[in-house]
Formats: C-alpha cells, structure tokens, sequence
C-alpha cells in the first residue's frame, strides 16, 4: 500500500501532486532566438522538465487500482502518442521546431546537439512505456498487489518483484553417492559408521593387521610415504593409508565388543592414472565382532548387502584368497548384473565382466586371531569373540553402477560430466 510518510522518500502521489502545481500550463516548445548554447540548454531543460513531470503523472495514473484497465490504457496511449508519435510526437518533433528555423551557420551544431538529447533520453522514454504497457491492462487487484513494494522499488532502483537469481543445484559426486548407498545398507543391518585419518602410522595400516616388518604383503600396497621419517622407529612413521583397515583396529581400541561398523574413506597407493586406476580412491570397510560370528555370517551379510545394492536376482560366490588380517580370507563375486551372468550383451561380448559373468566386488575373511592380540585388553579376546571383515572399492563400484568408462572422469571436476548425476 502507498504510505505518504515513507521513510525513503515521499510517495509517487505526493511527487506527482508537487510535480502538477508547478505544471500550470501543458508544455509547448518555447521559440528560439538567437540558437546560442545558453538557450538551447535552457529549452532542453524545461523540455526534460516537462517529460519528467509527465511521465511522473502517467506512472501515478497507470498505478492506479480506482482507474479500470480500460482508463489506464487509454492515458498511457495519449502520453505515447504525444511524445513518441511519429510524425506529431514531442521526440519526433525537435527537429521540425529547432532544427528547421535555425540559421544556417547553427544548423549543423543545432543537429548534434539535438540527436545527443533524442539518444540520452529516447531509450529511457521508450522503456518506460513499454513497462507501463504490462502494468495498464492488469486487474485493480493486481495493481494492489504490486503497490505493496512500491516505495522500495521506486526509490531504490531496485525492482524486487522481480525473480532473484537461481543458483544452479548441485549433485552428489557419483563416488560419493555410492559410498552413501553402500553405507545405508548396512546402516539398515544395525552397522554404525567409523572414520580414521587418512595420513596413518606404519603400526595402524600395517603392524596391527598382521603385516610384520618387512613382509611381502607390504609391497602389494605400493604405499606413499610422508618424507623425513626414518628417524622414527617404524611404527611411528607416517604415510597415505592405503586402505581403510586401519581404522578396524582404531574402533577396536575405543569400543568393547559386540561392535558392527562400516568404515567409508579416501585411501591412496602409488598407482600411476590409467583409466582404471587412481592414486586417489575410496573404499568402504567393514567389522563385525561379536561372540560366535561365523563365515556362515559373513556370507548371509554380504550376500543380502549385494541383492540390496544391484537387486534382488544377483547371486554372490566366494574364492579363497589371502589378506595378512584375515583367516581364511575370501574374495567375493557378484553375477554380472550388466549381462545378468550371461558373460555377453547380444551379439557382443559383456566387457565389465570380461565374458565370465561375475564381477569381483571386494575382499573378506574372518578376523585374524593376531589382528585381536593388538586389542586384546579392551574386550577382544580372541578365544571368546570372533568376528568378519570385508573392503570394496567404492569408485570401481560406481563405475560398474553408471557404466563409466574411465576413472579419471570422477577426478577432473569437470561439471560438464558431473551434471549428468543432478
Ligand atoms: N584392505 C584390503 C585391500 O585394500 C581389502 C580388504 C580385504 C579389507 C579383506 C578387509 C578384508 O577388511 O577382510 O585390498
């Protein structure tokens, strides 16, 4: 609504109203005499005068929710014809009036200065009434309705009826959103989620997981080392964990048993960029311990974790494999849910599987009694609880989910290939 006492300014009515007194008689161009500088920038002066009360009237009137549509269309024709007008327009007619009667030594300077006023002024006239053509034809209730802001819009310049700028929504990165599918699954198992630091000591992402100084597993790891550390004892030095175990042996420390936790996290391996490896990737770990876990749950769990992960008609296998914290220790496989285990798609072979029609997801086994020793005081008696453990890759299970091609495409932060997961 219009308040007359704003405290911006006064109100558009009051304006115009002050506007009108001083417009005692309807504007006519004034007759030039001598054509010197002086006068035409007093003629064009009360000509922008007059245009600015005028416009100042007409926007009173288009505003106006008394008028009908009808009455306000109908004055703001009147204002367009009489100064935009083709022929009679007080625009079009500057040059009949000023221009023609100049003498001829003024003629040319008459004319710039003459089409400097028609380009500073034109546009803006023009906009003005192309704004107030949307404003005239809407209903009193409309108008009413914009009344609400319109002090602030007047005074400050700034129109906020208009929409605000809209901010792209982002997505989740598909490595991400993964790991969150992965996690949910077991958080629905009654699993908790632990975390660990991802620059790690010697004793944590090897000693306490079975891996003794210097055994050969360690090369398997192709780990990044912190550099100046050998003056440490091993144990002490730091490096990029290049798994997410250790955090296995983190969570044992702090918690008695039973303990179901899933352990999502960035890892790192020195593994040169291919499209198939990173020196930067995610996995998800996962621990349960308590009395009289057996392999028998071990494969209950993960079986019903893939079905809930890749639908219900994947079928899992396991082979036995070797993990320094694991006894016996697994890998598990999943039927190809690309080919449906079939190891082809048509007429053409099935890549993700390579023809076999399983896919291997991660590795498992039974905790390894050793692995227990390092925890033993806190609960984890390894001739009184037993426990599984299993890992995956969290980025290769994203590529086999969005049939991505190459790695590196979840590392390049390039929204052109990230858009598509919005
Ligand atoms: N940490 C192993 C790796 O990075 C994966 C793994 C295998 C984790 C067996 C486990 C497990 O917890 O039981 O290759």
């Amino acid at each position: 609504m219009q308040s007359g006492g704003s405290c911006i300014g006064p109100s558009r009515k009051r304006r115009a109203q002050d506007d009108k007194r001083a417009l005692i008689v309807a504007y006519t161009f004034p007759k030039l005499t001598d054509y010197s500088d002086r006068e035409l920038a007093e003629a064009v002066e009360q000509f922008r005068l007059a245009l600015k009360t005028e416009s100042s009237e007409i926007d009173q009137e288009v505003y106006d929710p008394a008028l009908t549509p009808a009455v306000r269309q109908d004055l703001l024709k009147k204002f367009r014809d009489r100064w935009l007008g083709r022929k009679s327009g007080l625009f079009g007619q500057l040059n009949n009036l000023w221009l023609k009667n100049a003498p001829p030594d003024r003629k040319k300077h008459v004319g710039q200065f003459i089409n400097q006023v028609k380009q500073a002024d034109l546009p803006q006239v023009e906009q003005f009434v192309e704004e107030r053509d949307l404003i005239a034809p809407q209903s009193s209730d409309a108008i009413r309705s914009l009344q609400v802001f319109d002090d602030v819009t007047t005074e400050s310049g700034v129109d906020i009826t208009l929409p605000g700028i809209r901010r792209p929504i982002g997505a989740e990165h598909p490595v991400i959103k993964t790991m969150h599918e992965i996690v949910s699954v077991f958080q629905k198992l009654g699993y908790s989620v632990a975390e660990g630091p991802v620059v790690e000591t010697d004793y944590y992402n090897f000693e306490a997981l079975n891996f003794p100084p210097n055994h050969p597993a360690r090369d398997t790891q192709d780990t990044l080392f912190i550099a100046g550390q050998q003056a440490k004892p091993q144990r002490e030095r730091l490096l990029l964990r290049t798994h997410t175990s250790p955090v296995q042996i983190r969570t044992m420390e702090k918690m008695h048993p039973p303990l179901r936790i899933v352990i999502p996290g960035q890892v790192h391996r020195n593994d040169p960029p291919d499209a198939s490896h990173s020196p930067m990737f995610h996995q998800i770990e996962g621990l349960a311990v308590d009395t009289n876990i057996t392999f028998g749950d071990l494969k209950g769990t993960l079986d019903h974790a893939m079905k809930a992960l890749f639908g219900s008609s994947v079928k899992t296998h396991f082979r036995p494999s070797f993990f320094p914290f694991t006894e016996p220790s697994a890998e598990m496989f999943v039927s190809c849910f690309i080919c449906g285990g079939s190891g082809r798609r048509g007429a053409e072979p099935c890549r993700p599987c390579k023809q076999t029609g399983w896919i291997e997801i991660l590795g498992c086994g039974m905790v390894d009694p050793n692995v227990f020793e390092f925890v033993k005081e806190n609960g984890y008696d390894p001739k009184k609880i037993s426990g599984f453990a299993f890992g995956m890759g969290a980025d290769r299970i994203a590529l086999l989910k969005y049939g991505v091609d190459d790695i590196q495409l979840f590392f390049q932060g390039d929204v052109r290939f990230l858009g598509q997961f919005s």
